[in-house]
């Protein structure tokens, strides 16, 4: 015991690293930089404005509006807390799934109508399995735009994960860098997570669409994990398709919000922060930087399979990092 209390007293003098955290919460503003952003740090300038002491560290889990829950586990033994994080306007970032440099202007600029022509035998497989997948998609969600794109969000965010999962099985195995593709493919991952985490705010998922969820995730991980081994050529075509749909998908959905079918509530406070979004957005603007993301999702995925269909490699071209 007295070991114990010498120790952390000794660190807590020494400071540094994760000890830091543990005795000291760090503030940290974010301060406009550009109208426009983009890209991992997008448009916050972050400055630690000064060392507050603090006795009681907060749990970093993924959980909503908790940043000042009183029953957050103490987790001082572990040094691990969060840093003090302040929106433009000095209110708290009430987020921990996702901090202010994770989040971005959306490019809504972005040629919503581009298609990929299918010309090779590969290319021609990929799109038919798409289209097939559309109808079938159709025929059970039909005219419910919110639950279709709920429940396609949950496929969605599959690709990146997977193709991420294998670029780094490989860069450990042959000892080589990826050229930046596995951050890209990650972060493809999580930026469809994010258009489930705000679809999920608008529909509720019923007992039998998760029994759904859980059955389609099972199938697609497994079946994408071994389409992408045998050809990541015909898989990210695959998934450039599957994007061309929800481009597809979310213009209906648009169009529905547009002639009244669909009523244009308010938007999720997470998507307000998540796309920097005015306080006053709503569920027409999600939708338009939703649909922006699949574009992006689009190109990079037909722009990887081209790679391949050169005879490279992925990290011999660009990765398209901070790309959504
Ligand atoms: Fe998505
Ligand atoms: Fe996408």
């Amino acid at each position: 015991m007295k070991h114990i209390l010498a120790r952390s007293a000794a660190r807590a003098l020494i400071g540094g690293g994760r000890n830091y955290h543990r005795h000291f919460s760090t503030a940290v503003i974010l301060e406009p930089r550009h109208q426009h952003g983009g890209g991992a740090l997008g448009s916050f300038y972050i400055r630690r404005l000064s060392s507050v002491p603090e006795m009681k560290d907060e749990q970093a889990g993924e959980t909503k509006n908790e940043v000042n829950n009183s029953n957050a586990v103490v987790s001082s033994y572990w040094g691990i807390s969060r840093p003090k994080v302040q929106r433009e306007d000095g209110t708290e970032w009430p987020w921990n799934c996702f901090m202010p440099w994770d989040t971005y202007r959306a490019d809504v600029s972005i040629d919503v109508t581009k298609h990929h022509l299918p010309k090779t035998f590969t290319d021609k497989v990929a799109f038919r399995a798409v289209k097939f997948l559309r109808v079938l998609s159709d025929m059970y969600f039909k005219e419910r735009y919110g639950c279709h794109a709920m429940m396609l969000e949950t496929i969605a965010a599959v690709p990146g994960m997977v193709g991420g999962m294998l670029l780094h099985l490989k860069s450990l195995r042959k000892f080589q860098h990826s050229g930046g593709w596995i951050k890209a493919l990650l972060e493809e991952a999580e930026n469809e997570r994010m258009h489930l985490m705000t679809m999920v705010e608008l529909v509720k998922p019923s007992w039998h669409e998760r029994l759904l969820v859980i059955t389609a995730q099972g199938v697609f991980f497994n079946a994408f994990f071994v389409f992408y081994l045998l050809s990541p050529k015909a898989a990210h075509r695959f998934v450039g398709y599957l994007e061309e749909e929800a481009v597809i998908s979310y213009t209906q959905h648009l169009n529905a919000i547009e002639s009244g079918k669909v009523e244009n509530v308010p938007a999720p406070a997470i998507a307000i922060d998540y796309w920097r979004l005015p306080k006053d957005a709503t569920l027409k603007d999600v939708i338009t930087v939703i649909r922006a993301d699949e574009a992006h999702h689009r190109d990079v995925n037909h722009f990887a399979s081209d790679i391949h269909h050169q005879g490279k490699e992925l990290k011999e071209a660009p990765a398209p990092l901070g790309y959504h």
